[in-house]
């Protein structure tokens, strides 16, 4: 696997495998690895040539407040897992190469950024949507991987290669789950035994409105939200939203039907902030 640090030799890489008519995809990550980031790559895999995984931490995504200082960083581990895992390149570059000392450029995708995480973390998105336009740009790939337990990065993302005209199809990889359920997170290693414990209120109710739903057909949405207030609060959580939403739009559904997303976001402790979502109609 080759480690790439610069943007110029990353390009000339992407550039020569394409001359060669190999298809190449990336999977953008910020390191911490775990099974979800390693099914990503798998997907990847499936879906090219050449499998280019990114690792950087990005600092426009992460507020003032947030954990950016202290955002695990694990290189060792992370390269070796990205190399076992059958990924071509490893392409890690120095905040300095991405973000100059003039840098001023922001990519907003608007109306998708502005609800849900993108009202609990302002600016969030337009530093996510900013990286990703930029590893686009250095990586050139026909495919890229994205997991859907960050749902609303997906569709803005899936937006933002529209709206830009990218030749990059866009792939929404499944949410990868411990075995009682908890969505795999790098924030996970945060969580005390506790903490641990409370963190599964998000699948709890996930299943509850499922199960409601299988169960007597036809549910209101305001009482899925209300259940799932009850389950986050009864676990000591701090629910920050919880809302049903289109799958394609984000826009809030009336009532439910096969295309809605019941999306969440709850703070566990003080600080650690966990988010989980689940189609309701599979
Ligand atoms: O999902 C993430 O890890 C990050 O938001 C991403 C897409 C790598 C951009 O920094």
């Amino acid at each position: 696997m080759k480690i790439v640090r610069s943007s110029k030799e990353m390009y000339g890489l992407s550039g020569r495998w394409k001359k060669t008519g190999q298809i190449i995809s990336l999977v953008p990550t910020m390191g911490c690895l775990h099974e979800g980031h390693l099914s990503l790559i798998h997907n990847a895999r499936n879906a090219s040539d050449r499998v280019i995984v990114s690792l950087f931490v990005n600092p426009m995504q992460f507020s003032q407040n947030e954990d950016f200082d202290s955002y695990p960083n694990q290189f060792k581990r992370d390269s070796e897992l990205i190399e076992n895992s059958g990924a071509d390149a490893l392409f890690c570059p120095p905040v300095e190469e991405m973000y100059s000392e003039t840098f001023q450029t922001r990519i907003t995708v608007s109306k998708l950024s502005r609800g849900m995480c993108g009202k609990d973390r302002p600016g969030h998105f337009d530093g996510v949507a900013t990286v990703v336009t930029k590893l686009f740009n250095v990586t050139d790939p026909d495919v890229a991987v994205f997991g859907q337990k960050d749902f609303q990065q997906l569709v803005i993302i899936r937006q933002l290669a529209e709206d830009l005209s990218y030749n990059i199809k866009i792939i929404g990889a499944p949410i990868v789950r411990e075995k009682d359920g908890l969505a795999m997170s790098s924030r996970n290693i945060y969580l005390d035994p506790e903490g641990r414990k409370c963190a599964l209120c998000l699948y709890e109710a996930i299943q509850a409105s499922k199960n409601m739903l299988r169960t007597l057909g036809e549910v209101a949405v305001e009482t899925l939200l209300e259940n799932t207030k009850k389950i986050v609060g009864r676990a000591g959580a701090k629910l920050e939203y919880a809302v049903i939403v289109n799958e394609f739009t984000l826009v809030p559904d009336d009532y439910i039907n096969n295309h809605s997303i019941l999306a969440l976001a709850v703070k566990v402790g003080d600080s650690v902030r966990l988010i989980d979502n689940s189609k309701l109609i599979a």
